[in-house]
């Protein structure tokens, strides 16, 4: 194929995919279906952290009142002190990732605190989720690092120091998005 008709043909496949697109703007527009969100229900639901911290709400909490909060509407599916059963297993495990029997818990695996706090305040407990006040999330959370050895027991959690804890497996991640 001549250079010339190729790049006529690339002209052709070009112009064919911007009347796609156009056509697709023009149905959207032209639907009857749905509304568009109002600004507090995309808040309500606009609740992600970042493993950095950002998003995180004001509050805060320690693992002693972290212990009541779990005592009451965790320790059913976790096990006292986060041992596990039926639910997964929250505590211990530290370095045990390369052995022959590892142990993956929040505190041997996970590496980020941040999401920690993302993930109860948005799934747990399994059977109420979002239903914790960020204050309480704040001291599970902490209560959750105190019981992995990686906070102390009267540490305040909040916005900044979260995302100042450093994780034991931080550095245990192996980048292979380069790899074949
Ligand atoms: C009704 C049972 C139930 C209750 C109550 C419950 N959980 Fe869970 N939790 C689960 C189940 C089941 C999973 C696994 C979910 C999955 O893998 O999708 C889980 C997973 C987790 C995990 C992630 C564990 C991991 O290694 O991936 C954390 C952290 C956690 N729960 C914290 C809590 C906290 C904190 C509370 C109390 C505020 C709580 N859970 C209450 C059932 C429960």
């Amino acid at each position: 194929m001549h250079i010339s008709e190729l790049s006529g043909l690339f002209r052709c496949l070009l112009a064919m995919m911007l009347l796609v697109s156009a056509a697709d703007c023009a149905c959207a527009s032209e639907t009857d279906l749905g509304r568009a969100a109002a600004p507090d229900e995309i808040a309500a639901i606009d609740i992600s952290i970042t493993p950095d911290g950002e998003g995180l709400p004001p509050g805060n909490g320690d693992a002693v009142a972290g212990k009541t909060i779990y005592t009451r509407k965790c320790a059913s599916c976790h096990a006292e002190d986060g041992q596990g059963k039926p639910a997964d297993r929250l505590a211990g495990g530290i370095g045990s990732l390369d052995s022959d029997t590892p142990v993956k818990t929040v505190g041997s695996f996970w590496p980020y605190a941040t999401i920690l706090f993302d993930y109860i305040r948005r799934a747990m407990p399994l059977n109420a989720p979002l239903s914790l006040t960020d204050d309480e999330v704040y001291a599970v959370t902490a209560y959750l690092l105190a019981i992995n050895g990686i906070v102390a027991t009267n540490q305040t959690l909040d916005a900044e120091s979260l995302p100042a804890v450093r994780m034991p497996n931080r550095d245990g991640f192996i980048d292979r998005s380069g790899v074949q």
